[in-house]
């Protein structure tokens, strides 16, 4: 298993290390992105990818932000990648606004948006694509939920790392079973890169930012913190020495369900395998997700015991 590394984490005095001068390109085919990451990496500069489905709010910027930080060059990619969505899911409906994307993308200083369409990524379509699946880890949890989605999710980042061969590739904790699914395809896969993780940037009622969140009704997005709060007191009844994670567990989807929310799963778990948290792991993720209506959201937090 891959080591566990310190994310990234937000602050306030972080300045970037460098000035921007350029205006960002925005690119949308494969041969015109060849054609500057070769000039990249012809040049020497640190390629550092971000990769999204757009629909940027905060906590996509604060990728870009540690982008910023430790690469010389930042390429965000801005796909709605229909591999990774099933049947009945939101595909169609995931909101696109790539205007205000490269608006904001550019005001935080991104140097290249790649925002290809699906027949450039797709050329043969989903059919007969070839697909990058990462054994187990995916199984459970949201793959549970959603068979298949994680498959969709390493094929696409395998041909955006082919694409834009990038030095360091950034992705939010808010998503840590897919964080943890793709450090485990670069491991076996052997891709020449860093992965960074960045801590879950919140809404100030402590949900966590997503593009998920604007299709929550007033009502219900004034539920959604209970997501949140729940994680957080499991947290605090573990760190007072519960180890009956399976009633903790059981106790918080009732927790959830009075505060309206009807729960996907709560699992708590080894952090860095996902399985079902034995009482000696000292190092712990707390994984939930929930739905109110048809909006699906998950959160999660990590913690690590004192031995
Ligand atoms: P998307 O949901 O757009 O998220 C893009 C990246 O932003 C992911 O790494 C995600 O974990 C991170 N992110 C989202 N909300 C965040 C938050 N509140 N705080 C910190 N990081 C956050 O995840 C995907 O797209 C796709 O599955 C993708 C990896 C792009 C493959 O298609």
């Amino acid at each position: 298993m891959p080591s566990r590394k310190e994310p990234f984490r937000p602050s306030n005095t972080g300045s970037s290390k460098r000035l921007k001068i350029d205006t960002m390109q925005s690119i949308d085919t494969l041969t015109g992105l060849k054609q500057v990451i070769r000039e990249q990496r012809v040049s020497g500069r640190r390629i550092g990818l971000v990769p999204t489905m757009g629909n940027l709010h905060s906590g996509h910027l604060e990728l870009i932000k540690a982008a910023r930080l430790s690469a010389d060059w930042v390429v965000c990619s801005i796909f709605v990648n229909p591999m990774q969505f099933g049947a009945g899911e939101d595909l169609d409906a995931y909101p696109r606004t790539l205007d205000a994307d490269r608006e904001r993308l550019e005001t935080a200083g991104c140097d290249c948006l790649f925002h290809p369409a699906a027949s450039e990524v797709y050329p043969q379509g989903l059919e007969t694509q070839t697909i990058v699946s990462v054994p187990r880890l995916g199984l459970e949890h949201c793959g549970r939920s959603r068979p298949g989605h994680f498959d969709g999710v390493t094929t696409v980042v395998c041909k955006l790392f082919n694409l834009c061969q990038p030095d360091l590739a950034f992705f939010g904790l808010k998503d840590y079973q897919q964080y943890l699914i793709i450090q485990k395809m670069v491991a076996d896969l052997q891709f020449p890169l860093e992965m960074i993780g960045v801590e879950t940037v919140r809404e100030a009622d402590g949900l966590a930012m997503s593009s998920r969140n604007s299709y929550l009704t007033p009502d219900q997005r004034s539920q959604a913190p209970a997501l949140y709060q729940t994680l957080m007191q499991v947290r605090t009844q573990i760190e007072a020495g519960n180890r009956q994670y399976g009633a903790l567990e059981e106790s918080a989807k009732q927790h959830l369900i009075a505060a309206g929310l009807t729960p996907d799963y709560v699992a708590i778990c080894n952090g860095d395998t996902l399985l079902p948290a034995r009482p000696t792991d000292s190092f712990l993720a707390i994984l939930a997700a929930v739905f109110l209506g048809k909006t699906r959201l998950i959160d999660n937090i990590r913690l690590t015991l004192p031995d």
